[in-house]
């Protein structure tokens, strides 16, 4: 099986680029240098000259204040970008693997979203994302649309200047007061985890829609807590409302992923400790 893979530098494309050596297929990499998902003809010149079976696509625009801003750019990045990579893989008879969010969810369930609950987004890159989730499945009968939620992993996520538990670990340094909100709860998933437990899906030629995140849910503040204890760190942690925080971004309130289709990940602790034990020793 040949598998082509977009957006090799960030932090979910690093990890499937490193988990999946040795791996039986052969996984070709390209970044933005190798073709900008904006640019149609670019990415079918890729695809034609890699002659994939499968192309996964983690590229996204996804610094959320700055899609609030930019809308118009969040949309040609995560929409026409996932538009030109299924049709080009759709074109070559090549299987596309998107990458989806929980920010498709308005977080009013208050219980795990499985695939099939209904969509509604409360910010500008959620409505982009439930575009890009149609835009694939309609160009591209053989897809697999994966979300996921939470992202943390050992690159860091150049459009967001990092990732979660460096920029708490970064603020506990500086010695500041931290507030991190308790009433936003999620599944933060470290991506080695998303990158091994794909690896069999697509190998055995999953579709459709699968959930893939870590088990069990926690706020921000929890999360932020455990990444101290387990760094051996007493910084001044408080846990503050959304509305304390303010910010110009509404975001889910409740936007844990369960799933009906997909085996479960790991509890997140366990992701947690495995990126700390790989990034410290
Ligand atoms: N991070 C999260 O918390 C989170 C949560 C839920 C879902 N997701 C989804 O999971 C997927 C992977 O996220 P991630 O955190 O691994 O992202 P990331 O680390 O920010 O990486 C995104 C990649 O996309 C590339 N890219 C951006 N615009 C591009 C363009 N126009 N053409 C080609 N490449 C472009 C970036 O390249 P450059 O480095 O050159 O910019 C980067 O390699 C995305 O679909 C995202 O929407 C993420």
């Amino acid at each position: 099986m040949r598998v082509l893979l977009l957006g090799s530098s960030g932090q979910l494309g690093s990890d499937i680029s490193r988990l999946w050596q040795g791996a039986n297929l052969t996984l070709t990499t390209a970044n933005r240098m190798a073709a900008d998902v904006t640019d149609g003809e670019a990415v079918q010149a890729l695809v034609e000259a890699t002659r994939p079976d499968v192309v996964i696509n983690t590229t996204a625009f996804h610094n959320l204040p700055i899609c609030e801003q930019d809308p118009e750019t969040c949309f040609r990045v995560n929409v026409v970008g996932g538009w030109n990579v299924a049709r080009a893989a759709a074109q070559h008879g090549a299987v596309v693997v998107q990458f989806s969010t929980d920010y498709v969810f308005d977080g009013t369930k208050g219980s795990p979203y499985i695939e099939d609950d209904a969509r509604q987004s409360v910010n500008v890159y959620g409505a982009s994302k439930i575009a890009t989730e149609d835009v694939v499945r309609q160009v591209n009968p053989e897809h697999l649309v994966v979300r996921v939620s939470g992202l943390y992993g050992l690159a860091g996520s150049a459009g967001k200047g990092g990732n979660f538990v460096e920029t708490m670990l970064r603020l506990a340094r500086e010695g500041n007061p931290i507030n991190v909100v308790a009433d936003q709860v999620t599944a933060p998933t470290n991506t080695a985890e998303i990158a091994e437990a794909l690896l069999p899906l697509v190998l055995g030629g999953a579709r459709g829609m699968i959930h893939l995140a870590a088990g069990e849910g926690c706020s921000w503040h929890t999360f932020a807590s455990a990444i101290f204890e387990i760094a051996g760190l007493s910084p001044d942690l408080n846990a503050v409302t959304t509305e304390q925080l303010g910010g110009p971004v509404k975001r889910p309130t409740y936007s844990v992923l369960g799933t009906s289709r997909a085996p479960s990940l790991r509890p997140w602790r366990a992701g947690l400790e495995r990126y700390m034990r790989e990034k410290y020793g």
